[in-house]
């Protein structure tokens, strides 16, 4: 049986940060690949993770390509798309779109032909708005393009919780739908530890400053860093990549393309969705009390303004 294949298109940090998770998973080969402005960079990261093995004892084979080479990509069965501009200090996820309207058009126009039946997953921010572009321009099936983003919401609002309530994360469980962006959709009702609700665990006050803190969780850390965030977007990635190789059938919150669902459509958004082999293998709907209903409201107009950006 030949091993799996991961491409990381991206191997800035968040493309290799995922790629040392998943290659600590053993459960693939990963290929880096950058832009020809990056030159031997990929060829350098992919080296030193190759020599990471002997260390951490994984076995993953891994490239880097020089010069914008797409070689060694073809048939991958994940491919994550983590190029683009990062978001600066002071700079909206929405400001990035028509830049990244560019990179995400010649990445696919690139890997496509090589991998035409690879899952693809999306990082490139705006979020929904760049794996709504991929759906467009790529025109692949819907279950085929994936869009992070609330695994690693969900994960920040996971790691406050414990935090404020001194509990290990083994007993939190948080949901974060929504777009990716500062109208997320926390969901404290459906949100647990240990199985109780978090609205029983918190005082109003406590959970509204979690779930401000966790809406606004990216930008803290681009503040912090000046620039954007990579350990949790990579992990995040990484988790979502071996749903699909293994074919786990895990349910967690990805952008998807709705049709119909959530009563929208024609557009991607932070939905819980079980990821197995076939990439999004079902769309599972939640039902919002008019509070939520109005917070993804909220959400959806920001996402469709931003869509607006977009030039086809
Ligand atoms: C963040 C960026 C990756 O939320 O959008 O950190």
């Amino acid at each position: 049986m030949r091993r799996q294949k991961v491409s990381l298109i991206g191997a800035g940090n968040v493309g290799a940060s995922c790629a040392l998770w998943l290659a600590k998973r053993g459960i693939c080969d990963l290929v880096l690949v950058d832009i020809p402005q990056a030159k031997t960079m990929p060829v350098g990261k992919g080296l030193d993770l190759l020599q990471t093995g002997p260390i951490e004892g994984y076995n993953a084979r891994i490239r880097g390509n020089a010069d914008g080479s797409y070689e060694g990509t073809e048939n991958s069965d994940v491919v994550i798309i983590t190029g683009g501009l990062p978001r600066k200090p002071g700079m909206s996820r929405e400001d990035l779109v028509r830049a990244n309207q560019a990179v995400i058009t010649d990445v696919l126009n690139k890997a496509l032909p090589l991998s035409p039946d690879a899952i693809y997953i999306v990082v490139t921010n705006p979020l929904d708005t760049m794996t709504y572009l991929a759906h467009k321009h790529s025109k692949l099936p819907r279950n085929r393009i994936i869009g992070q983003a609330g695994i690693l919401d969900s994960a920040r609002m996971a790691a406050f919780v414990a935090q404020e309530l001194n509990v290990s994360i083994e007993n939190v469980q948080t949901v974060v739908l929504g777009g990716h962006g500062d109208e997320m959709v926390p969901l404290t009702r459906y949100s647990t530890v240990f199985g109780r609700p978090l609205t029983e665990w918190l005082p109003a006050d406590k959970l509204n400053a979690i779930v401000e803190r966790t809406r606004k969780g990216g930008g803290e850390i681009v503040n912090l860093l000046g620039t954007s965030a990579y350990y949790a977007p990579g992990a995040a990635l990484a988790k979502m990549a071996e749903a699909v190789l293994l074919d786990s059938k895990l349910i967690a919150p990805c952008s998807a393309l709705l049709q119909g669902e959530y009563g929208l459509s024609d557009i991607c958004f932070g939905v819980p969705v079980k990821l197995g082999a076939n990439g999004i293998e079902e769309i599972i709907e939640y039902k919002l009390t008019d509070d939520e209903k109005a917070m993804a409201d909220k959400s959806v107009k920001i996402i469709r303004e931003t869509m607006g950006a977009l030039k086809f």
